[in-house]
């Protein structure tokens, strides 16, 4: 990674850090954004601050306990503050998510929080989301006609890693990557055909989920609020 692009990554998770308070329930997401809040948590933590985290991933939990996190297991009520990376965000706040493979406990985290908030170098805006995939998660045992289906709503499809070797999520399921050309127009429309189809466990749109995103620039991390305001 050019190490410009993880000093904005770096900077947009460490302002995220200043919404963490004695006592948070906090989701943390997955990937190398993320790595940055997480380590910043362990920070805290070391400097007496009481809080708990909820991984996304099981890289994300090995990385909360290496840096002194304590790991809450079973979720009981809600999570105060999730924090989370994302693959391309639009002027809503709408994502596409799972890049890294991690969606679907990412989404559920992100649904049981009070506040979901988005940490994002700025190369990851977009005007319309689907500029690169649609990762979805499905079940192995029928994965060809989810696949089949999903060619249906017009999509082209890979299996990410390749169907020799494929990638297996936390969850032990595959994840296809999904493209659309011309990109997604009608995003909820889209994460709504994509919640029937049959064998899809999650996908990784998130529409109308992100309470605020942090977007770190050259000029500094920033905080959006949903159609672009400052949030
Ligand atoms: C993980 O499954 C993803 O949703 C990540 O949050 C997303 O890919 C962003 O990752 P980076 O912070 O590494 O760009």
């Amino acid at each position: 990674m050019a190490e410009n692009a993880d000093s904005l990554k770096r900077a947009a998770a460490e302002k995220a850090l200043e919404l963490v308070r004695d006592g948070m329930l906090l989701g943390l997401g997955s990937g190398t954004t993320m790595r940055h809040f997480t380590e910043g948590v362990g920070r805290l933590v070391a400097g007496g601050m009481r809080v708990r985290g909820v991984p996304t991933s099981r890289e994300t939990a090995e990385l909360a306990a290496a840096n002194g996190i304590p790991i809450v297991t079973e979720l009981v009520g809600d999570i105060d503050l999730a924090v989370d990376g994302a693959d391309e965000v639009d002027r809503d706040l709408n994502l596409i998510k799972g890049r890294g493979g991690a969606l679907f406990r990412e989404k559920i985290v992100a649904a049981a929080s009070r506040r979901f908030v988005v940490v994002v170098d700025e190369s990851k805006l977009v005007k319309q989301l689907g500029a690169g995939v649609l990762p979805v998660e499905v079940l192995p045992f029928l994965w060809r006609t989810t696949a089949d289906r999903l060619i249906l709503l017009g999509a082209s499809l890979t299996v990410r890693g390749g169907e020799e070797a494929p990638y297996v999520t936390d969850n032990g399921n595959l994840i296809l990557d999904l493209t659309f050309e011309g990109g997604i127009a009608d995003p909820q429309a889209l994460a709504t055909s994509l919640k029937v189809t049959i064998g899809v466990v999650e996908h990784g749109l998130f529409v109308g989920m992100t309470d605020s995103c942090i977007v770190a620039g050259a000029d500094g991390p920033r905080m959006l609020g949903r159609s672009g305001s400052a949030g």
